[in-house]
């Protein structure tokens, strides 16, 4: 179905495998066209409950956009190259009501880091290192990296990162706030189902309502304070706030169905 990615769906966990090995899974046209298709898939399919993001090989998550495709464009050329990825994929995935993850198994630059920082979350092997080296062609990261990575790790830091195009590793990206947790890589994707698999529990309804109001926060957002109040309200309305409560008053487990 995909020519650059590959999918898996289990237990309402769709893991999507970007899966260019031999260019250390270089984002070209053809990956950022489906990675637009497979999360318009992760927002209708309802049997997608969470996504997990992550590359294929044991070197690489995303070595960055595909610089081959960089030599042909003039001015225009470049900030469409960004409009449309921005649009048709980072965005898709900050503003999924599904959870999206990152399981970052190695290089994460570039491009690779900016779609490991447009997911809600991320885990990191031992092996991961994180950068945004664009100052080294002349460039400076289009993909939302000068945006998520400074709400991320703070103006100081991603200064630096971003002047030096210096590589960090998974251990120094955990201290900074931009991974939640480093495990080996032979348990990455495990550690990942599993954290999706707790989300799982929990009513989607509300989860969803979750990742709105913290991007709200992070992109300092004027009505943040003002939208958590109407979403609070939404939530009394729905089917699964009668459920979470009754079981708790009732000491059961909530069995929510997302309505
Ligand atoms: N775009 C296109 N191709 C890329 C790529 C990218 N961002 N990153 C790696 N590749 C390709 C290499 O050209 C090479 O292809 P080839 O075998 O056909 O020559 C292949 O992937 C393997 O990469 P290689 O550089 O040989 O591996 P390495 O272990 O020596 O180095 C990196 C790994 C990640 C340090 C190095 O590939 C690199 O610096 N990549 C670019 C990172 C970058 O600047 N990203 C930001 C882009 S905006």
């Amino acid at each position: 179905m995909y020519q650059t990615l590959v999918t898996d769906l289990q237990d309402g966990t769709l893991v999507i495998t970007i899966n260019r090995p031999d260019k250390l899974n270089a984002l070209n046209k053809d990956v950022i066209e489906e990675l637009g298709k497979v999360m318009d898939e992760v927002y209708t399919n309802a049997e997608i409950k969470t996504a997990i993001l992550t590359g294929a090989g044991e070197k690489a998550f995303v070595a960055g956009a595909d610089i081959s495709e960089f030599t042909a464009l003039d001015e225009d050329g470049g900030a469409e190259l960004a409009r449309r990825g921005q649009q048709g994929v980072f965005d898709k995935i900050e503003n999924s009501p599904k959870p999206v993850i990152a399981a970052v198994n190695g290089f994460s630059l570039g491009g690779g880091c900016e779609l490991a920082m447009s997911c809600h979350f991320r885990l990191a092997s031992e092996n991961a290192k994180f950068g945004q080296p664009e100052v080294n062609l002349g460039l400076i990261p289009g993909y939302g990296g000068t945006q998520r990575l400074t709400q991320l790790i703070g103006k100081g830091k991603a200064m630096e990162l971003m002047m030096t195009a210096d590589m960090i590793g998974a251990d120094e990206a955990k201290a900074l706030g931009l991974v939640n947790h480093v495990v080996p890589q032979a348990e990455l994707l495990a550690k990942t189902k599993e954290i999706a698999q707790k989300i799982h529990t929990k009513a989607p309804v509300a989860i969803a309502k979750v990742i709105a109001c913290v991007n709200d926060a992070a992109k300092g957002a004027a009505d943040g304070f003002a939208n958590e109040i109407k979403r609070f309200g939404e939530c009394f309305a729905t089917e699964d706030m009668r459920e979470g409560t009754a079981a708790f008053m009732e000491k059961r487990k909530a069995i929510f169905k997302g309505k």
